[in-house]
């Protein structure tokens, strides 16, 4: 649920993750800022899964309806806002170090707010006014349309709290305000909140009670989207495939399978991607809608988190090593062009060499494309810290997680040197990073190929690429077909 950088492993990732936050602005200016502008700035920056980069759209569209409008610059910000994850120490320390940063600007422009929103608001409650003096707003993920209020308060010299969880919100009703977009693809959120009990986590803390979106205002969002020129939406939630709506009007229940079949018809053009999905509830049925219909696309997110059963118990994950390979066989078999990615925690706690050795097995076996691998982090609160020490020594934690990052990034370059002479139909995202004479885009598998420009296409559009050559990362191609 990070970055979809296939190279991206998790000792790179934790580095990405002190580096930097991803800042979001909006290119063009709103369409009603003139008329309903209050004059005054917001800045956002957002960390964590892409559930939070999608709530800070939604926290930018609750702020512009009461005239604060977007910007990319710091300098102009009247308000500063930090979109905060709690999945992972490191995670906080960076957070902590940006509001360092953030103090010194509201020292030398007095009167600047500054506000903390999502997980980290959320476990810290009001410990973080006392613990950062100059934080003025402190709001937890289901309190967004309070926001407005809190910064009326702030502007008043109040500093004011809300982490109130809810068991309904979903924010259906908002338009999120798409910020830093490439234009082509858009996330939509479908459920919020998680009910399962993973020992290791602090989302169910963080997050709340799982609750489930009005589908019919999912897919309205993803017609407007395809509407205004997006051609790519991915599905949000923890845990898609327990995605369960019951329309108040029939009683009808709207599974995540009818969902995602939902979507898939609003255009045959409008790509469709999804993620996270729990290996204990991911369902043939999805599966056989996958294959059913082109723009679904053939790539799960489907995190094993360990390749021991005694490991995963004690995860609580609640499937074991052997419910895992079976539910890997079945995506393979229903839908052989599938490609599969993982998260992988190394060295939780208790963990044994040989069980150790089954998650880097566990990794060649299922053929991952591509994982985010950790190591373990006690999180304060979660089952695991009550209940099991965090006994792995930090170094041997760290030598087993390179050992997984070696493994997948063998197994992801055989992955993709399978793949050199293939013919791909690629949605065209942008010009790569390293040339503006050559495209990026993705192939249905999740799958980032650079391929040389031809003059007539732009991002949004399809092209045919086969594919010339490959590293662990990317692969590189040339049109065979606009
Ligand atoms: N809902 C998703 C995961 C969300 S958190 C799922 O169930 O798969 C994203 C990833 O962070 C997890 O999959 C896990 O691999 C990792 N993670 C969560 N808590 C962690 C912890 N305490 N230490 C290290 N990694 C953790
Ligand atoms: Fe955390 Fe487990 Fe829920 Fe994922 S499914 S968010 S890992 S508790
Ligand atoms: Fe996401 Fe981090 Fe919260 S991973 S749900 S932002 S703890």
């Amino acid at each position: 649920m990070y970055d979809n950088n296939p190279t991206l492993t998790g000792i790179k990732k934790e580095i990405d993750e002190t580096k930097q936050g991803q800042v979001f602005y909006q290119e063009k200016p709103l369409e009603n800022g003139a008329e309903n502008s209050n004059g005054k700035h917001f800045y956002i920056e957002s960390y964590g899964c892409q559930m939070n980069f999608s709530d800070s759209e939604i926290v930018a569209s609750i702020l512009s309806e009461v005239g604060f409008q977007p910007t990319r610059a710091l300098e102009e910000a009247d308000l500063i806002l930090v979109n905060t994850c709690s999945i992972r120490e490191k995670a906080e320390e960076t957070v902590r170090k940006r509001l360092r940063i953030f103090d010194k600007i509201k020292r030398q422009r007095p009167g600047t707010m500054v506000g903390v929103l999502g997980c980290m608001a959320e476990r810290l409650k009001s410990k973080f006014l006392e613990e950062e003096k100059l934080v003025d707003i402190v709001i937890g993920p289901d309190a967004y349309r309070d926001l407005p209020n809190l910064v009326a308060g702030a502007e008043e010299g109040e500093r004011g709290v809300n982490v109130l969880l809810s068991r309904e919100e979903t924010y259906a009703d908002i338009s999120p305000m798409r910020l830093d977009s490439n234009g082509v693809s858009a996330f939509i959120s479908i459920m919020r909140g998680c009910n399962n009990m993973c020992s290791f986590c602090v989302v169910p803390f963080t997050r709340g009670r799982e609750r489930s979106r009005d589908c019919f205002s999912i897919v309205s969002e993803a017609q407007d989207l395809y509407d205004r020129g997006y051609r790519e939406v991915t599905l949000l939630g923890q845990n898609v495939d327990s995605y369960h709506w019951q329309n108040p009007e029939n009683e009808q229940v709207v599974n995540f399978a009818t969902l995602l079949e939902m979507v898939a018809q609003v255009h045959p053009d409008l790509r469709v991607r999804f993620s996270t999905s729990h290996p204990k509830d991911i369902t043939d049925e999805v599966l056989h809608t996958m294959a059913r219909y082109e723009n679904i696309c053939k790539y799960i997110h489907l995190p094993v988190q360990s390749g021991n059963s005694v490991v995963l118990e004690r995860m609580n994950r609640t499937y074991d090593r052997e419910w895992y390979m079976e539910r890997v066989q079945a995506i393979y078999r229903i839908i052989p062009e599938c490609a599969i990615s993982s998260d992988i925690i190394a060295g939780f706690c208790g963990e044994q060499e040989h069980e150790h050795q089954e998650t880097v097995s566990m990794v060649e076996w299922a053929n991952y494309s591509m994982s985010y691998m950790f190591f373990y982090s006690e999180r304060p609160g979660t089952l695991a810290a009550r209940k099991y020490p965090d006994d792995v020594p930090m170094d041997v934690k760290k030598r087993r997680l390179q050992e997984i990052v070696n493994m997948q990034n063998q197994v992801s370059l055989r992955h993709n040197k399978a793949d050199v002479g293939k013919t791909f139909k690629v949605l065209i995202e942008g010009d790569s990073k390293k040339s503006d004479k050559e495209f990026k885009g993705r192939n249905s598998q999740n799958k980032m190929i650079v391929f040389p420009k031809l003059d007539n296409l732009k991002p949004g559009d399809y092209a045919w690429v086969k594919v010339t050559g490959a590293t662990s990362a990317t692969l590189i191609g040339e049109i065979s077909f606009p």
